[in-house]
Formats: C-alpha cells, structure tokens, sequence
C-alpha cells in the first residue's frame, strides 16, 4: 500500500485493508499473481501526479491474474471461479491485493497455457506493444520497426507481435539481452553499449521508443519522411491529454508546451510523433490470450518475488536491468 508519495519507505504490506466489493458491470477477482511495471515506480515516486492522482493510501498494483471471486449486477461474460487476467483501471490500481475489482471491459479469460504468474505479467506491457504497434504505427505485412530497449518488460512482447505482423524488426539490447531479443525474433540487433542505432538504422517505417530522452531525440533520423514515431516513455504530447487521458483543453495546452522540441524535430524530419499511453481492453486481452495459447507470442520473466517481498521486487524492477518481466506471486 502507499502511504505518501516518494521512496520505498512509502510503501507497506497492511493486513487491515477492506476487502473491495465489485459494483454493477464489476468483477471481484481473487488475486493469484500480480506483474510490476516501471510506472508502479513512477507512480510512488508522485511522478505522475499531473495525470494520476491517488487519494492516499492506496492499494498499488496495475495488472493481475487470478479467480473470479464473484460478479456484480449485469455482469455477463464471466462467472465464479474464471481464470482471468487484465490490466486494471488506471485511476484506482488495487492490484497488490488478495482481492482486486475490475470493470468486465477490461477483463478476459487468461490464456489457458499459462501459470497465474505468467499470465500476470501480460497486460500491461502486451497491451501497449499491441496498441502502439497495430494501432498507432498501423504496422503492415513487410514494413520495418525499431523498437528500442528490445529486452525489457515491453520490448519482449513488441519484438514478438511486430514479428507477428509481419514487420522486419530492429532493438537495441545489451550483451545480457542479446540472445533473448533474438530467440524472440529480432532481426538486427544493436549493442547499445558499444554503438549509436541511429549510425546503423535508416528509412525505417516506424520507430517504437521505449527509453524517451537521447534515444526518442536520435529515433527522428532513423525514420524515413511519412513515417511515425510513437513513444511511450518520451514527452507526452496534446493527442495523449484529449484521447488517451480524456482530458480538456488546459492539460492538451501543457502537453503542447512541453513537448514543443520534440513536436518540432519530429516536423523537421517529416515524421509524426505520437506519445501513446496505453488503455486497458479485455477484447484486446482476448486476441493476446489467443496469440499466446497458440505459441505466437512467449511470455518472458525474469523473476517471481513472493508478496512479502513485493517491495524488493519494486527495488529490483527500478534497477531497470529486467530481462522480461517482474511478477508478485500472492500464493507464497
Ligand atoms: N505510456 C504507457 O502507456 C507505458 C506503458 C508501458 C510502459 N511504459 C514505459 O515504457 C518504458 C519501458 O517499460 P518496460 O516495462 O519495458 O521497462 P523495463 O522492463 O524496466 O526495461 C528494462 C530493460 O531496458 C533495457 N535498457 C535499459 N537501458 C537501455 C538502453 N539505453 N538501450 C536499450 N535497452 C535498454 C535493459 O536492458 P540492459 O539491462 O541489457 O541494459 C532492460 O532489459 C518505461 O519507461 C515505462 O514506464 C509506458
């Protein structure tokens, strides 16, 4: 739980917490696993203050998996003792729990191939690979990507369904992540460590930016003139207040300012630029499920932390070295 906003001390395990009760359209899920993502980190740290605001205390955790526990009125698509997963309402969290409420929207079955702790570690990241690749850059049958950053919690699956697209895919990874983002298809891969990507990458249709600052500035060249470059860690742009944020015009007009250089190197280069923050989807969750079941896609995790050391598993995930994914097991 999260007590105020600022380091690891901000945060404790309380066993005093009322259990959430699922209100029409809701699901109560019986928490089994639950994965960590660098914005849980954001998140504590009050980084997010201007578009995520917590009435504190509040149960943290974004993405689950587990048991439907029970379903409130009008819910339709799931019954008591389903195995689900989803990635959680971006404005209540809750997921660090042994019981977590989802909107049935946001929900679906998880895949069936999967441990709890496997299917945990999927929604959030999947869910932006899939949305920024499909749907911001359109991806197509034969077109190039960089995907920067290839083997983190993201990255994995973007290699993966960019793969599945259709798409010719360069990353950058380290010698740690080398084999990995090649085992999961990456076509070039650049040691990051060693040389600059935008020396080596040229007339790429898309750019998925994972790293923001330097990187997002030097992806601009990699791009060919009509081409776009979606970020989900750079400057969020006006497109990410009004659709991404549902927010008015003063939080667009911020979004405006801050990303005036960003904006304007893009134009410089004749490329988009769009900063994407991902929504949560059980439809969308359904289509991953059935990629994975199908053995399109692997989950990769790096580690699975019992609950008592959720807060190591926090400290572990801000190292930023994951290979894959960083999972809470509630069984343990
Ligand atoms: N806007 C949204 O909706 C949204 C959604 C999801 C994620 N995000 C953001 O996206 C970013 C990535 O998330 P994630 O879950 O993939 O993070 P992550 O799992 O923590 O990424 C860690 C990986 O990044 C690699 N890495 C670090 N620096 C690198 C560099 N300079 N070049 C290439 N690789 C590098 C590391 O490899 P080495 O150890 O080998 O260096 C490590 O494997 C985060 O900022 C997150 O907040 C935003």
């Amino acid at each position: 739980m999260l007590t105020r906003y600022g380091g690891p001390e901000t945060t404790e395990v309380r066993d005093d917490v009322p259990a959430p009760s699922p209100g029409p359209g809701e699901v109560l899920v019986q928490v089994k696993a639950a994965g960590l993502n660098p914005v849980d980190i954001k998140t504590r740290e009050g980084k997010l203050k201007v578009i995520l605001r917590y009435p504190l205390p509040v149960v943290m955790g974004n993405e689950i998996a587990g048991l439907v526990a029970s379903v409130g009125s009008g819910v339709t698509r799931f019954a008591v003792g389903d195995r689900v997963y989803a990635r959680l309402d971006k404005l209540k969290m809750g997921g660090l729990a042994e019981q977590a409420v989802v909107h049935e929207d946001h929900l679906a079955k998880m895949p069936a191939s999967l441990s709890f702790e496997a299917a945990a570690a999927v929604p959030l990241a999947a869910l932006t690979a899939l949305q920024a690749l499909r749907d911001e850059l359109r991806l197509q049958n034969g077109q190039s990507v960089f995907i920067s950053a290839g083997a983190g919690g993201v990255g994995t699956f973007a290699i993966q369904i960019a793969k599945h697209l259709g798409a010719k895919v360069a990353t950058t990874a380290s010698p740690r992540g080398d084999a990995l983002v090649r085992r999961l298809g990456a076509d070039v891969v650049i040691d990051y460590t060693h040389q600059r990507f935008e020396e080596v990458l040229h007339d790429y249709d898309g750019v998925f930016d994972l790293l923001g600052g330097d990187d997002l500035a030097r992806s601009f060249s990699v791009v060919k003139r009509g081409g776009t470059v979606v970020s989900v860690a750079g400057i969020p742009e006006p497109e990410t207040a009004r659709r991404d944020l549902g927010r008015g015009s003063a939080l667009a007009a911020l979004f405006w300012i801050v990303s005036f250089g960003t904006r304007r190197t893009a134009a410089r280069h004749g490329v988009r630029y769009r900063y994407l923050f991902m929504h949560p989807s059980g439809s969308d969750l359904k289509e991953i499920a059935a990629l994975i079941d199908a053995k399109k896609i692997e989950v990769v995790i790096d580690q699975i932390f019992p609950f008592a050391k959720a807060k190591e598993a926090l400290a572990y995930l801000a190292g930023g070295r994951a290979k894959g994914k960083v999972v809470v097991s509630m069984s343990d």
